[in-house]
């Protein structure tokens, strides 16, 4: 007889396989709130079984307790659990309305700038770096002499996430063929290169990104402000103290007039929400005199 998944009712679990019971859902939801702040509610039991079932057959585990205990006891387990119930999910141009912000709004104040300062802007829960290379496309531009402005410039684009393997997706660039489709022809043409695998990022593209592993509830080593951050599709995993706290801090990190990107299911609370000006859906400017 099937046994059914925790918290489903139509996803039956083969004879014999491991049953997460509320205790170490328990457990698994306290470690994500204290490592990565993130909100683990009953309805994610499912996932949280198919993604942690993995974990334990890899360790030769035969129950979800024992897979806590040894999570509970090893730090480098500990990481591979938070990363696992990450959710990655990220494409080019995704809500591409904020790229035309970028490049109506942003670009043009950067291009202009009289005194050439450096541009920073921050990718702060990048993924597999789909965000981060579609902003270096907006600003490279869909024709080669639109990139020009860059010459001499201090151009930097810092991508950051949790989880080490997007990271190091990030730094790859390799993207398959299908995830590549939302890029216009315009940019891929000039900006990717075909390769075994997909297209790859090209050394123009690539030079500007620097991507880290960064927890964004941990210490933020910058010390620069940012021109633009992205922060989008990563606060709906927290509780809103987690969202207030961060987005306090997210503005701090902006330049005067800096503008702050969140996802299209995401809001402002707190004191952040004071400190910034609506300039379009989920756009937001840093209002004069913080
Ligand atoms: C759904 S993806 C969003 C990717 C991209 N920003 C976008 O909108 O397409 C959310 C990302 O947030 C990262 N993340 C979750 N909690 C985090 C935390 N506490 N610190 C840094 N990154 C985190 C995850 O690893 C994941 O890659």
């Amino acid at each position: 007889m099937a046994t059914l998944a925790p918290g489903t009712s139509a996803s039956p679990l083969p004879e014999g396989a491991p049953v997460l019971g509320d205790a170490e859902f328990g457990r698994v939801a306290r470690i994500m709130q204290d490592d990565a702040r993130i909100h683990l509610t009953e309805v994610k039991k499912t996932l949280v079984h198919s993604r942690l079932s993995r974990r334990l057959r890899l360790h030769g585990l035969a129950s979800f307790k024992a897979y806590l205990d040894l999570v509970e006891s090893n730090t480098e387990e500990r990481r591979q659990m938070v990363t696992a119930l990450t959710t990655n999910h990220t494409h080019f141009f995704r809500e591409d309305h904020h790229f035309d912000h970028l490049r109506e709004h942003l670009l043009p104040r950067l291009k202009s700038d009289p005194n050439r300062s450096p541009v920073r802007i921050w990718s702060s829960a990048c993924s597999s770096g789909e965000e981060v290379y579609t902003i270096a496309m907006c600003l490279l531009g869909d024709d080669r002499s639109k990139a020009q402005w860059m010459n001499g410039r201090d151009v930097k684009l810092l991508a950051t996430d949790l989880s080490e393997p997007v990271v190091n997706a990030t730094r790859e660039a390799l993207y398959a063929e299908s995830t590549v489709a939302p890029v216009p022809a315009a940019y891929r043409d000039l900006w990717m290169r075909r390769e075994e695998g997909g297209y790859r990022m090209v050394e123009a593209a690539r030079a500007l990104v620097t991507a880290r592993v960064l927890n964004l509830f941990h210490e933020w080593p910058m010390r620069m402000r940012y021109d633009a951050i992205f922060c989008r599709n990563v606060m709906i995993y927290f509780d809103d103290t987690a969202k207030a706290e961060l987005e306090a801090k997210l503005v701090n990190m902006l330049k005067p007039e800096g503008f702050l990107y969140i996802g299209h299911s995401e809001r402002l609370i707190g004191p952040a929400a004071e400190k910034m000006v609506s300039c379009g859906n989920t756009i937001y400017r840093l209002a004069d005199g913080r």
